[in-house]
């Protein structure tokens, strides 16, 4: 049995990223993007999924200053545990230190600035870089400098430490951080999305865990068009993955029109959040093992009807920006950017810590079967993005407008569930997921702020 100490998580006595000089001004140019989202009548401009200019952007307005999926608390027993993992394309080493604190550092040492942790995960006492040796301890402190003597006198180890994330804090067992010193924190930034987090996230008390691993897979396509569909697309489920409902109907035919009409809610989140999920489905498409184990009473009891009967039962989601899940399929990743045009997939697979070991593994296999790299629902969608983004650089192509309309004026407060939600067919979350980017990209960051 695994420890349910969920690790403390810190807040870093620095306010910001330390060790930058000053930049000449016009070095970094922002551009207004109020002209390429019309959240508000559903228009988007294929330049936001195109543009180097714009992409260098996003990593200083969007991804900086937002709250980033690191890990899961997990992943974490002992003290030097590490996992090494991206934000935005920030190199970023997530580890517990001795006091049993989750920290994260840039990855990157001070001197010539290679990395000072290769490896993905693993148990150390320090993270000695392999390009000269220097050496820092598990709060990023510099204890090691081959050849000191050879530094002036005004040389000070302590100067020179990684550069720590400011904030990192948990939610239910899932880590994040940000960049941004002035951040609300996590708690506040999800607000009402944390409600249908819990779908997944607190089934009993003893909570969640990862297990077989993390999945990476390099996909060609935007990362937002993956972040925006999980956050508001089942309208493509019925064409998509027509094959794969097929096949995985207990008929083996053709999907019912129960399943095609399925209805249902979609959650909008005024930060960008989104969720979707049929309400009562007729057709269930958990892991049979799963479902068996699961005293759905009980959850009724702990989650209320509503949840029990929508999220939890099926559905999509994003924590904006760049985190998503599925909560039937025990798929919790991130979409890394890696520049304009690609994205590295990292996935879990996530389960209940009070699952016997033979329910956990059949979760796995299922989460593997649909959504992990091979998965029959996993390979549909990813080719989507790659189609659509293979041919968004054509300059005609790149002019002409994506429609986000579906669903439009359809948000509402529904008594059943909390915050603003529309249809289950609807592009309302894709609206918000876009106004949300729309402001932070014309919005300055903490970074941007004149020092002086
Ligand atoms: S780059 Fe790390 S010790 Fe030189
Ligand atoms: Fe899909």
């Amino acid at each position: 049995m695994t420890s349910t100490i969920e690790p403390a998580t810190s807040r870093a006595a620095t306010t910001a990223p330390s060790g930058a000089l000053r930049r000449p001004d016009g070095l970094i140019r922002n551009l207004d993007v109020a002209g390429l989202v019309d959240a508000e009548g559903g228009l988007l401009d294929r330049a936001i999924f195109t543009d180097e200019q714009l992409y260098r952007q996003e990593l200083r307005r969007v991804f900086a200053p937002s709250w980033l999926f690191l890990a899961h608390t997990h992943q974490f027993q002992k003290p030097g545990d590490f996992f090494t993992t991206y934000m935005g394309e920030d190199p970023v080493i997530v580890t517990m230190n001795k006091d049993r604190e989750i920290k994260a550092f840039l990855n990157s040492c001070r001197h010539r600035g290679a990395r000072v942790c290769r490896a993905d995960s693993g148990r150390t006492k320090n993270f000695t870089c392999t390009y000269h040796g220097w050496a820092y301890d598990l709060q990023g402190g510099l204890v090691s400098v081959p050849n000191q003597d050879g530094y002036p006198e005004s040389f000070r180890r302590e100067d020179w430490g990684l550069v720590e994330v400011p904030h990192v804090e948990t939610y239910k067992g899932l880590i994040f951080g940000t960049w941004n010193p002035e951040s609300v924190s996590l708690r506040e930034s999800l607000g009402d999305m944390a409600w249908y987090m819990d779908a997944m996230l607190d089934h009993d008390d003893e909570g969640t865990e990862v297990i077989g691993g993390v999945h990476k897979w390099v996909l060609d396509g935007n990362w937002k068009l993956a972040a925006e569909q999980f956050a508001t697309d089942w309208y493509h489920v019925n064409m998509s993955h027509a094959s794969a409902l097929q096949v995985m109907s207990p008929t083996g035919k053709k999907p019912k029109d129960e399943i095609v009409h399925r209805t249902g809610r979609q959650y909008v989140d005024p930060n960008g959040h989104g969720a979707g999920f049929p309400v009562h489905p007729k057709n269930r498409f958990d892991a049979p093992t799963v479902h068996e184990h699961v005293d759905y009473d009980a959850l009724r009891e702990r989650l209320g009807d509503a949840r029990v009967d929508g999220p939890l039962t099926n559905g999509h989601a994003t924590v904006f920006p760049n985190f998503s899940y599925l909560p039937v399929n025990g798929s919790i990743r991130i979409w890394h950017p890696k520049g304009p045009n690609q994205i590295e997939v990292w996935a879990w697979t996530i389960v209940d810590r009070s699952w016997p070991d033979e329910v956990k593994e059949a979760q796995r296999r299922y989460n593997l079967r649909t959504f992990g790299p091979s998965g029959i629902f996993e390979q549909d969608d990813g080719e989507n993005w790659s189609e659509c983004q293979s041919i968004a650089h054509g300059f005609i192509t790149n002019g002409v407008a994506l429609n986000y309309q579906m669903g439009i004026d359809s948000e509402r407060e529904d008594g059943r569930f909390p915050g603003v939600t529309s249809e289950l067919y609807s592009d309302a979350a894709g609206r918000a997921f876009y106004a949300r980017w729309r402001t932070l990209m014309n919005t300055p960051a903490w970074h941007e702020e004149d020092p002086s």
